[in-house]
């Protein structure tokens, strides 16, 4: 053996023990650094390479060179051992304790919108219905010329309606880009894009100037529409009874269906509830003591206007069907007693506290509200 090979068996027992010695990631990173470092004794026995002969190099060369791989392979395996060993030292002592009790920390609670909301999906999921979005941008053709408004109309007004900023080089009117005062729009982008038969909700913001204890200048909507070659009058009343004897979870609840106009359904009707206000109060289905009921509004509904399928590229001469609309907010206040509209949006954490629902009871398809 000449000297250099014996240099280099000794440097690799010498390697050896030193990586095999480090029993922790540090010490193993100080041997790294002894064997294979740019000051290390691999690397500096690797300089001396330039005085060999060519053939001393060659041999030199490659027995350093399996030196180096062979003592990166021994660092690579201890490092996983002492890994695995520190990984296995804290699964045995940093255990969980799954028993104990929860720190008296406040608990959130889910909003009454989200809540009501989650009801009337269940219940007009379980009805065959299903949910279709729009956006709270819309334009005025979307809010209001394709569902029949008149030129004109109230409800266009600067003083209802929010509109965007103009766009000057915007020539179109009923381009005109507004925040959609009611989700009736989303039945137009419906039906444009879905053929009959359909039988969709649709629910989100809606916005309009308006500020008192009964409105907010943004509230929520919920929106159905069911359109086939059959559906009449009757489907509407029954669906409409189903929804809110469902949704007061009231048996017999006296409804009434009283003719109103909104200009994209014909007939038009708004939908009352029986309720009692004697003694101040007011209870949901209950008569009064003569055997008769007060009426409380509840939400808007009717025959979709010939017009408004036609702005939908539908035929009126063959479909029909029906339309409903209610404020979220109104019914959410009737069932769980709320009493001012603003405070659903004070963000006031005591007032979610006593309003709001436990986050796990939420209702769903198979338990719904
Ligand atoms: N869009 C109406 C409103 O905001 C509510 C409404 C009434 C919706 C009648 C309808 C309907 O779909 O048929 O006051």
């Amino acid at each position: 053996m000449t000297d250099m090979s014996e240099n280099i068996a000794e440097l690799k027992t010498e390697l050896t023990s030193i990586v095999e010695a480090a029993n922790d990631l540090s010490s193993l990173e100080q041997a790294k650094i002894t064997a294979l470092g740019k000051k290390g004794k691999i690397t500096g026995l690797m300089k001396t390479l330039g005085s060999m002969s060519a053939e001393e190099r060659k041999m030199t060369g490659q027995a350093l060179n399996e030196l180096k791989n062979e003592i990166g392979a021994l660092i690579g395996k201890q490092e996983s051992a002492l890994k695995r060993q520190v990984m296995d030292e804290k699964l045995a002592t940093e255990t969980i304790d799954v028993t104990l009790s929860t720190r008296p920390e406040r608990q959130g609670h889910i909003h009454p919108i989200s809540q009501t909301l989650e009801e009337l999906i269940t219940i007009f999921a379980d009805m065959g219905f299903s949910v279709a979005e729009g956006s709270d941008i819309e334009d005025d053709w979307h809010n209001f010329t394709a569902l029949n408004f008149p030129p004109g109309h109230p409800a266009r007004e600067m003083q209802d309606t929010f509109f965007l900023p103009e766009d000057p080089d915007e020539k179109d009117e009923y381009a005109k880009k507004l925040l959609r005062t009611h989700t009736s729009s989303v039945q137009i982008r419906h039906m444009k894009e879905n053929k009959p038969p359909i039988r969709m909700i649709c629910f989100g913001r809606t916005y309009r100037s308006d500020y008192d204890m009964t409105h907010t200048p943004m509230f929520h909507q919920l929106e159905g529409l069911v359109i086939d070659e059959k559906t009449h009058m009757g489907h509407l009343k029954g669906c409409l009874r189903d929804f809110c004897e469902a949704y007061f979870e009231i048996d017999n609840l006296p409804m009434q269906f009283r003719p109103s106009f909104f200009p994209f359904v014909e007939p038009g009707a708004e939908v009352d509830i029986g309720c009692s206000r004697e003694g101040g109060g007011l209870k949901i289905g209950a008569a009064k003591e003569n055997g008769k009921s007060d009426w409380l509004e509840i939400l808007g509904c009717g025959m979709v206007h010939p017009n408004v399928l036609k702005s939908c590229g539908i035929d009126p001469d063959v479909y029909q069907g029906f339309a409903f609309g209610m404020g979220v907010e109104r019914i959410a206040m009737l069932k769980y007693g709320i009493p001012d509209l603003r405070t659903f949006f004070d963000s006031d954490t005591r007032w979610l506290d006593h309003y709001g629902f436990d986050p796990l009871g939420r209702p769903n398809r198979a338990f719904g509200g």
